[in-house]
């Protein structure tokens, strides 16, 4: 048995802008496993990006926008790797090889791909079928152990695992791909958007007042807080009372994550408040926690050269591991290398 090196890998795509769903259920999460026993690798996604349509000028923009989300978040090029996958051949390339690992019955199981391409599955692109075998491709190429994710990535990370392990037994290459661990932690796993509680936020909502956007300034993230949905009755007792409350359910988790308290600390402290109460505490906290991290994000923004050069410095960090396992990977496969 070979032992690998506890690493982290994840990623975000650069497709619209940063929401409070992705900070609470991977950027944060991201900022916390750095400096631990991991080594950690962080990369803007932007191959995966593409696999709907994105406006060429725009998505240079969304990727920089991504990687000045995640240093202002506190992710320290100096302590983890930052980089854009594009800039990494390998991504695609061992994408290529878990193609033909892959099955097409395990990528008609991917509920995010039936729920994106909806009743219109002839007309996507063939990319987003086949993007979770490029997202096991980001993961394996640096022989990740942990990846820390949102819970509607769960399906992909398990697939991840599937394809290390049929390409492990197939090439008889024992433990090469190492099985990794989805981390699913915390209050804001599944953060839901603030207008209807039983759907996820997300960047492509019709709607702003669904989200908060990380580049939101004070009084859009109090305008939102003080709309978003709820029911009539005050916070329970006890978290039990929240049962069928989504919406109420949703902006205690909110609190919780931002608060770094559980979710039975903010009942406990509000058990029986009005939303009158619990809205305006709600947005203070949200502005206080997220108005630095908007603030750094707009100056880095003015200075695309900065992001670009640490994205570059990352790249090459992140090619010095990937290159040897993408050419023992061609090895093991049985692809000539004589150059
Ligand atoms: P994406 O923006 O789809 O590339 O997602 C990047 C990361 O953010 C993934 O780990 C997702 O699971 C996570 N994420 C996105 N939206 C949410 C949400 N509403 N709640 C929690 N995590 C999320
Ligand atoms: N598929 C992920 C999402 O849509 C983004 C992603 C791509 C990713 N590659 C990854 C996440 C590797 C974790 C690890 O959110």
């Amino acid at each position: 048995m070979t032992t690998h090196t506890p690493r982290v890998f994840s990623g975000i795509k650069p497709s619209g802008g940063l929401t409070l769903g992705n900070y609470l259920g991977a950027i944060k999460r991201f900022v916390d496993m750095q400096g631990q026993e991991f080594e950690t690798i962080y990369c803007v996604v932007d191959l995966h990006a593409i696999t709907v349509w994105q406006d060429p000028a725009v998505l240079k923009d969304a990727t920089r926008e991504v990687a000045a989300g995640f240093i202002a978040s506190g992710i320290d090029p100096s302590q983890s790797i930052l980089f854009n996958q594009s800039q990494v051949p390998a991504h695609a390339e061992l994408g290529w090889i878990f193609n033909c690992v892959a099955r097409v019955g395990w990528m008609n199981r991917m509920t995010q791909f039936k729920d994106k391409a909806g009743k219109n599955a002839e007309q996507v692109s063939l990319g987003l079928y086949a993007y979770p075998s490029l997202m096991a491709a980001d993961i394996l190429l640096y022989h990740a152990t942990h990846v820390p994710v949102g819970e509607d990535q769960k399906q992909h990370v398990e697939l991840t695992r599937d394809i290390a392990s049929k390409f492990n037994h197939d090439f008889k290459a024992g433990d090469f791909f190492p099985l990794c661990e989805p981390i699913i932690e915390g209050p804001a796993t599944r953060v839901m958007n603030l207008r209807d509680g039983t759907k996820k936020m997300s960047k492509s909502g019709e709607s702003d007042m669904e989200r908060i956007n990380m580049t939101d300034d004070a009084d859009k993230i109090a305008k939102k807080f003080k709309k978003a949905k709820t029911d009539p009755e005050p916070l329970p007792e006890t978290l039990d009372g929240l049962k069928d409350r989504p919406e109420a359910r949703n902006l205690v988790d909110i609190y919780a994550s931002l608060s770094e308290v559980t979710p039975e600390a903010v009942i406990s402290e509000y058990a029986g408040a009005g939303w009158g109460r619990f809205k305006p505490a709600l947005a203070d906290l949200a502005v206080e926690k997220l108005a630095p991290i908007s603030q750094e994000m707009a100056r880095l923004m003015k200075k695309p050269d900065e992001i670009d050069a640490i994205l570059a410095k990352g790249s090459e960090k992140a090619d010095a591991i990937a290159q040897p396992i993408l050419q023992k990977t061609y090895d093991i496969v049985g692809l000539v290398r004589s150059r």
